[in-house]
This record gives structure tokens, sequence and C-alpha cells, in this order.
């Protein structure tokens, strides 16, 4: 069979990568979602892709469809699905120890780690790592530290801001109702102040003239009316905001949180969990604002597919025996598949790829953008790019439901695509793709546009 998206969908060019052989869901797939349905509980499915296995950026469904992958598993695949690499130095772990409790004893695989880890985030001073399993606990554990340390209570975050779904996260999470209804109260403490969306600023002001009003008004307002810097631990930063709507603030914006935190004696919290590992053309997303954080969380990618998560924070924070620790942290499979992403990106050169690549598709979205009104803004660093959608450029009003069906439509066509925020779509294949697979997914993105146009 396999004849290609192209033909099926009278879609001019030839496909080299997405190969559609039955439209999905297939009946495999199909069946799949309906047990799912059944058994799993209710999260945050966005679409009914049902995967056997994947290579690089092509990820193949249970009915033999080979699809593009642009989500990355949410950000986790930047080095691609199954780099060799990466499952020889999993494998041949697994052949020596799974598991050792690394909190209460010893291996040097997390040692290791943790010393790449510790030098890899811009600053001067001595760090130390904390491992966890996931995003959530690694912010779990950076407020546990900033309390520990400062004895102070409140934190600053976002408006938009994601950090994750357990209490203590949630209370800084503040991108969408749904992940607060019926879990009030969390963690108290935490005031959320409006990020630096310039494409929709929370003051109506031009980034050209604002003069970072928005990270002004921190000191300016808040701190004069109902937060007293004195008790603040720490602010807590996404230095590009994801699940918000991938969000990317002018240079300024970032600094200036960064002289509050210096000015108040405030700890400064990045979370990199989904834009670090060089997903935007540097290591560290922050890298990019010239700014040290104090403490640095990342997750998602470093281990490539294995839960692994770090907090990586200076050494003179470290908290006293028994404070803070867990089972599963800087497990020995984790360890061996994040040591070897590290060693991936460094040696395949995936930052600078992400860089170079990012900025062709960059390129590539605005020439979509001058053919889709529906596109109301188009934004991004490295591989880490969206597109806004709105239903009328003027007004801005956010297209919902389009949204929804252009990543229909394009997963119909072999592309895989993630939502972010109200009504943007993300764009975050794996760093070690190349242009053609990137225009490929243009020309399924484009098909699907004109389909919702329709
Ligand atoms: C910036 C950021 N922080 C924290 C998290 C939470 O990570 P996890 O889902 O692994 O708990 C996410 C997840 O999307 C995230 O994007």
């Amino acid at each position: 069979m396999g004849y290609i998206a192209g033909t099926l969908f009278g879609w001019e060019s030839m496909a080299r990568y997405a190969n559609i052989v039955v439209e999905p869901p297939g009946p495999r797939a199909r069946k799949v979602v309906e047990q799912d349905r059944r058994y799993i509980a209710t999260t945050t499915k966005t679409s009914p892709v049902v995967a056997e296995s994947a290579s690089g950026g092509v990820v193949r469904d249970v009915d033999g469809n080979d699809l593009l992958d642009f989500a990355s598993g949410i950000a986790v695949m930047n080095v691609g699905h199954s780099h060799p690499r990466v499952v020889k130095a999993v494998q041949e772990q697994a052949e020596r120890l799974f598991h050792f409790a690394g909190t209460d004893f010893y291996y040097s695989a997390q040692v290791d780690l943790a010393r790449r880890l510790a030098s890899s985030v811009p600053g001067q001073c001595e760090r130390k790592v904390f491992f966890s399993n996931s995003g959530t606990e690694s912010i779990e554990a950076a407020m546990k530290l900033v309390r520990w340390n400062t004895g102070r209570e409140r934190f600053i975050a976002f408006l938009g801001a994601f950090h994750g779904r357990t209490l203590g996260s949630l209370s800084l999470t503040a991108s969408r109702p749904v992940q607060q209804e019926r879990f009030f109260p969390t963690v108290p403490g935490a005031v959320h102040v409006p990020y630096a969306y310039c494409y929709r600023c929370a003051y109506g002001m031009e980034p050209s003239s604002c003069g970072a009003h928005c990270a002004r008004v921190i000191e300016e307002v808040y701190f004069q009316y109902n937060v007293p810097p004195e008790e603040v631990a720490a602010i807590f930063l996404e230095p590009v905001q994801g699940e918000g709507g991938y969000i990317f603030p002018p240079k300024q914006f970032i600094k200036d949180m960064a002289a509050i935190c210096r000015r108040h004696g405030i700890l400064l919290v990045d979370d990199e969990v989904q834009a670090g590992m060089g997903r935007t053309g540097r290591m560290w997303a922050i890298e990019h604002f010239d700014v040290a954080p104090d403490i640095l969380c990342t997750a998602k990618a470093l281990g490539s597919g294995l839960p692994i998560a770090a907090t990586i924070f200076p050494a003179r924070l470290d908290m006293g025996h028994g404070a803070h620790s867990n089972t599963f942290g800087g497990n020995l499979l984790a360890c061996a598949s994040a040591t070897a992403t590290l060693d991936v990106i460094e040696e395949e050169g995936l930052i600078e790829r992400a860089a170079s690549l990012g900025e062709h598709l960059h390129r590539r979205l605005k020439e979509l953008a001058e053919l889709h009104e529906i596109i109301g803004d188009v934004r991004g660093l490295g591989l880490m790019q969206a597109i806004e959608l709105v239903k009328d450029r003027e007004t801005k009003e956010h297209a919902v439901m389009e949204r929804e069906s252009v990543i229909t439509h394009a997963y119909k066509r072999g592309l895989i695509l993630l939502p972010a925020g109200r009504s943007a779509i993300r764009l975050i294949p794996p760093l070690t793709v190349d242009k053609d697979f990137l225009d490929e997914g243009i020309e399924i993105l484009d098909a699907a546009l004109r389909e919702v146009r329709k």
C-alpha cells in the first residue's frame, strides 16, 4: 500500500517523511483510544495519535502511518526518538544496575551527571543538584529550598505561568482556571503579576515605548500596596512562557527581574523545564537574556524520555540532612539516559543546530503568516516556535475552535502538533531533524490552514 499523504489529500509536493496509509485515527488507533477512555484517568489528551514506534522525528502509529513529530513528546525528545547512543547507554546500564536509591546510597553516575549540570548554569558560584523525576518535583524542591534558606514565605510568579500541577507548584501556575478549580487552597503566599506578553500587553502598551512597565510595576505598585518585598523568598520565572502560549519576553524584562531580586534579597528561580536543554538555541533559555539565575529547574528533555528532573542551586543554599529527599531521583537508568543525552547535544552540535534550523522555521512561518490572515503572531527562539491564531488581526480575538481544527487537519495529513495558551500552536520538533523535515511540516500546516479557511 504505502501511498503518500500528498496523493491521498491532493497535496502537491512529494512527502519524504509523512506516510499516510489509513486515514488517522485508523481502526487500531480508535480501539486503543476507546480502551484508554475506559481505563486511564482523564488528563489533558489533545489528539488521538496512538504511537507504536518512533525514530528521529518520525512516529509510526499503530495503523502503520508515519507522522512528523512537531511535538517531541511535549518538548522531551530533543535528541530525537530512540537515539542509538541513548538507547545503548540505557541498555548497558540496565545490564549492570537499575536502581540503588541515590538519595540514601552512592553511585558515580549521578555525581558525574550533577557535575556537568552544575557547571552548565550561568553564574560564578559553586552549585549542587537535587534530582527528582518530573518538572513539578523540581519546582517543589525549589520552593522548599527558597523557604528553608530565606525564612520568607511569599513567592512571585506570573499570569500565564505553568510550573506544574502538584499542590505546591500549582500555587505558582496560572495558565488556565481549570487547573485551579476545586483545588483551592494551594500553598499560600503566591502573588501573580502580568508577564511580558507584548502581543497582548496587559497594560495596552507598546514594547518600543513601555520602558518594561510590566517589570517596573513589581516595585512601583505591588511592593507599595500589598507585597512586602522582605517577605518574598523567590521570583519563579519561565524565561520563555511555555504552556501559557510560547511567549518570548524582551530582554529588559528578564534583566529587570534579576535586578529586583538583587535589590531585595529575593532568589531568582529559572524554570527551564520546557525551554531548556538546547531547545531555544542556547543550552538554557535564560542565556539569551544575559542573566544568571540563583536556581535552575529542568526536566523534560534531560532524560530523553526517562523521567529525570534537576534542581540546580548554589551550594551555599544546601538544606540540612532529612529536609528533602525521595526514592527515585537520579535513578541509574535515568542518569545513563541524561548523560548520553548531554553527550549527543554536545557532540552533534545540537544547540547550534537548533539556532540555525530555528531561523529557517521562523522564516517559513512568517511566510505562512503572509498567506493566512488567521496567523496573528509568529514568535520563537531556536526550535521553540509558535503561531498564534486570531479571528481578526485588529481585535486579536482568539481563534480557539479554529486552532483545534488546524491541529486535527494537520494530524490527518501526518503532522503532530500541540496547542499552547488559548489559541497558539507550538512547533517543537526534535533538534536533530533537517530542513526538508521542517519544510514538509510547513507544507502540511499550510494545507491544514487552507482546509480550516474553507
Ligand atoms: C515550564 C514548566 N515547568 C514545569 C512543568 C511541569 O513538568 P511536569 O509535567 O514534568 O511535572 C512544565 C510542564 O509542562 C513546564 O512546561
